[in-house]
């Protein structure tokens, strides 16, 4: 998929929006796929923003890329026709003094019309990212209502939360982010999502040594839990994150589609009960992923304070089930 000469048809939605303009931005930049790969862009959009993407499409067009052509629309099934790669931006984000999970009921008919969508019309192997909050549950709306589409076929995004992981144990440890492996998150995108550096090395070596006592549950669980908000009390117009936010879809997206080499990345995925989490939520656990296919990393030990912040998040994303309930098909 990631090295086809065949034309790949990538949809995304929400491309006027914050994040999802710099997404079609990204890919256009050729950081999705290989630059020999065709891209044929499918941008959807809510019809009172579809004026301005077509302008913003004549504006990419202009860029020279690999992409072949750019088709915007306000119809789901339009823009998802024989799809191979998706990524969900268009929803509401929250504001001032919200949780994303406020934002449950408000999304969840977005999701549930486009899974319906994806599933009439996507290609069979098609792979889908869900960025817009709450990206979990998001994930599960979508993938229940687009049965025929295997619920490994869906994923919701938690490289934005494994990047700000990486990036503050690099500024804490002083080296750059590339020589850390093996560090991921595990849950909920919320505040009760929980990372996890206890098998993270440097040059080989264990990251603890070089750490304060308890620096995830004091420092740097916080930092990760706190920074969506942090940076949306910080903007005078109180918008959330957007490049980063961009970045993590596309080389979520990337890793997915092609190797990740070794290392581990944190992809939220339907549970199947693994670590003994609930089944049927979108969790987020250490994977690795090779041409479109992940693997839940198997075998780790988790010790008693881990334990106790993965079953918060669990217990959370049931209860984002029942909130939401109407919106899965019976
Ligand atoms: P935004 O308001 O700037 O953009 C959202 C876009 O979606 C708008 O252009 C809007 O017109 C469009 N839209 C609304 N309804 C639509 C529909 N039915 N179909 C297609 N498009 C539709 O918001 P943003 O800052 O770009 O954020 C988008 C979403 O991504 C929010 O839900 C935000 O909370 C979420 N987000 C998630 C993460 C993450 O880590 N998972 C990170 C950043 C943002
Ligand atoms: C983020 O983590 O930056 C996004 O999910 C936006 C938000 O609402 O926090």
């Amino acid at each position: 998929m990631f090295t086809e000469s065949e034309p790949q048809v990538v949809a995304v939605t929400g491309a006027n929006g914050r994040v999802g303009e710099r997404i079609v931005t990204e890919i256009i930049n050729g950081h999705l796929l290989d630059e020999n790969v065709p891209i044929h862009l499918r941008l959807l959009e809510h019809p009172s923003a579809i004026g301005q993407l077509e302008a913003n499409a004549m504006d990419w067009t202009d860029i020279p890329s690999s992409v072949q052509n750019i088709t915007t629309t306000a119809n789901p099934e339009e823009a998802f026709d024989g799809a191979h790669v998706v990524i969900m931006a268009g929803a509401l984000p929250r504001k001032d003094g919200m949780e994303r999970s406020d934002l449950l009921l408000i999304n969840a008919p977005i999701f549930a019309e486009q899974g319906q969508a994806l599933n009439a019309r996507a290609n069979d192997k098609v792979r889908v990212l869900v960025v817009g909050n709450p990206a979990n549950t998001n994930a599960l709306i979508a993938s229940a209502n687009a049965p025929d589409i295997p619920k490994r076929s869906f994923s919701a995004m938690m490289m934005l939360d494994h990047n700000r992981t990486l990036t503050e144990l690099a500024r804490q440890l002083g080296v750059p982010p590339e020589q850390l492996r093996h560090l991921f998150v595990w849950g909920n995108h919320s505040p009760t999502v929980t990372p996890d550096i206890r098998f993270t090395t440097t040059g080989g070596k264990s990251v603890l040594d070089s750490l304060p006592a308890n620096y995830v549950s004091d420092t740097l669980a916080p930092f990760v839990r706190d920074r969506g908000k942090k940076i949306i009390n910080a903007s005078p117009t109180r918008m959330s994150s957007g490049p980063s936010a961009a970045n993590a879809a596309v080389s979520a997206m990337r890793n997915w589609l092609a190797e990740t080499e070794g290392d581990w990345v944190s992809m939220a995925v339907h549970s199947d009960g693994a670590y003994g989490i609930a089944e049927d939520i979108f969790f987020s656990f250490p994977c690795v992923s090779r041409s479109g296919e992940y693997t839940i990393v198997d075998g780790l030990n988790v010790d008693s304070w881990t334990r106790q912040e993965i079953d918060k998040s669990a217990g959370e994303l049931q209860k984002e089930r029942e909130v939401i309930f109407e919106y899965l098909p019976k």
